[in-house]
């Protein structure tokens, strides 16, 4: 997106909470990968439809340090919860410390393994929200768990999905942005499903199980 235009959306886009603004700190000072999380306005943008949504379960697939955790559950109701997968046990950590600092934080359940283990484990037609946001080869694979575990009418939030433009060269040479191309296209020809992408950030596919 132009510059003028990004400062122009984040200066008319609700601000951080302060715990949220101290893990983007930390994030940036301890891995040097803050730009891996989604950010304020794809943050803000999850919140809004965490809660039209109504959404009470939700599962996230990439926790990173726990920013983007912490938002949906700063967005889910006092009794809802969100479980969330991550593999690192170093960006786990940061994030444990950062849920623990939150009056959101208990609404959290980490699980430190790979992804597709935790959402094996879940019960088909039990959630309402589903976030992907990690390994991009598996993303086709998270899709069908998700469409699994989602109560008809729930909502699949996808990022990443031009993968840093690189989705649009001819021939694509870059394996990520291969894997997302093909994602995509699965999406598409998907039956049982509605979708639209945003061109917000690096790409967004909302994606709603009918
Ligand atoms: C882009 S980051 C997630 C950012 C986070 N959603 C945010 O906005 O703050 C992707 C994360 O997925 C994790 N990851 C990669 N492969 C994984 C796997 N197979 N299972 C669980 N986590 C994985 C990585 O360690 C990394 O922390």
């Amino acid at each position: 997106m132009h510059k003028i235009i990004e400062q122009y959306v984040d200066t008319h886009t609700d601000g951080l909470s302060p715990v949220l603004q101290k893990l983007v700190e930390e994030t940036e000072k301890k891995t040097g990968r803050s730009r891996w999380s989604i950010g304020k306005v794809e943050g803000r943008l999850m919140q809004f439809l965490v809660k039209v949504s109504g959404t009470r379960n939700a599962v996230e697939i990439g926790t990173f340090t726990g920013f983007s955790a912490l938002m949906i559950a700063e967005a889910l109701p006092a009794d809802g919860l969100l479980v969330t997968c991550e593999s690192n046990q170093t960006y786990a950590e940061i994030a444990l410390r950062y849920f623990a600092k939150s009056p959101h934080g208990r609404k959290i359940r980490l699980e430190l393994k790979p992804a597709i283990e935790t959402l094996k484990g879940i019960s088909d037609n039990s959630i309402d929200f589903v976030f992907i946001d990690a390994d991009k080869p598996s993303y086709g694979s998270y899709l069908d768990e998700a469409l699994r575990v989602l109560y008809p009418g729930g909502m699949i939030f996808v990022d990443n999905v031009f993968w840093r433009n690189k989705i649009f060269k001819h021939p694509i040479t870059n394996e990520n942005a291969k894997a997302i191309a093909a994602f995509n296209k699965k999406v598409k020809d998907a039956d049982g499903v509605e979708k639209v992408m945003l061109s917000v950030r690096d790409g967004i596919y909302l994606i709603r199980k009918k």
